[in-house]
């Protein structure tokens, strides 16, 4: 099976002022398999949201290097970093923030407008001469009403299509969440305690949709968290301790 992402020897270094430095990762190697959950776990100050934030290149490393579905972040400027993050990755966080105004359909349709509107205007941009994102020009013909629809009903929201996000539980709200973080066909989602502010039935299901999504869209999943219950759940469980994986 080919690999989503590969981590060599990645170290991340925080100052912490006074001279001291926190060595948050000191030399992670790992590597996470197309079409898999893959679970990082480790006690609070691990490093498990550090190693996520490199591995979607929000945050760079002191040393080591990422491969991303076979490109070297490393290697890429700035705004290539920020397209990939765009089209190819998706996220879902512990806070769930869907926006306050808008019911449970339009958050996941301003996401996928987005999404299909700075891909146009890149269409259209002339020295655009890079080859990200170039797979999701599908996006923009896609049917946004159509893909919208089948998201909520595959997250078993259809009949909280119109609903507020306050008028929807804690596990409903997180399930939006997940249908807009995969609604412009991400290939990787990372999701960092996903179930972090969830009772346990909601956990369980949210793990269940991953699968669900991993199956029939086609992405690859990388999580965090401290249950150790859902830890059994993902095809591949990464200890973060002392800044390495054990
Ligand atoms: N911007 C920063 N500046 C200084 N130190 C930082 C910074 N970000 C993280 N750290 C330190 O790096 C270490 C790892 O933090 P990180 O947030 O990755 O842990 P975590 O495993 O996600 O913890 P939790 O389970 O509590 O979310 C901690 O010691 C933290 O204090
Ligand atoms: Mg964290």
């Amino acid at each position: 099976m080919e690999n989503a992402i590969i981590a060599q020897n990645i170290k991340r270094y925080f100052k912490a002022g006074e001279g001291t430095t926190v060595h948050a990762l000191d030399g992670v190697s790992m590597e996470i398999k197309k079409g898999t959950l893959a679970i990082l776990k480790g006690r609070s100050g691990s490093g498990k949201t550090t190693l996520l934030n490199i591995l979607s290149a929000l945050d760079m490393p002191t040393e080591g290097s990422v491969q991303f579905l076979d490109k070297n972040l490393e290697q890429m400027t700035e705004k290539d970093r920020e397209m990939l993050r765009r089209y190819e990755m998706g996220f879902v966080f512990q806070s769930i923030a869907l926006i306050p105004t808008m019911t449970a359909y339009e958050n996941v349709e301003f996401a996928l407008r987005l999404a299909k509107n700075k891909r146009q205007i890149q269409k259209n941009l002339t020295d655009m001469d890079n080859d990200i994102g170039d797979a999701k020009n599908d996006v923009i013909n896609e049917n946004t009403h159509d893909r919208v629809s089948e998201l909520l009903e595959r997250v078993g929201l259809s009949k909280r299509m119109d609903h507020m996000p306050d008028q929807l539980s804690g596990g409903e709200q997180q399930r939006v969440a997940i249908a807009r973080a995969v609604v412009h066909r991400p290939k990787v989602v990372f999701a960092d305690e996903p179930t972090g502010a969830l009772d346990t039935a909601s956990g369980f299901e949210v793990m269940r949709l991953f699968r669900e999504l991993i199956d029939d869209e086609d992405i690859t999943i990388v999580m965090t968290t401290h249950d150790p219950n859902l830890m059994e759940l993902g095809d591949e469980v990464f200890e973060l301790s002392d800044g390495i994986v054990i």
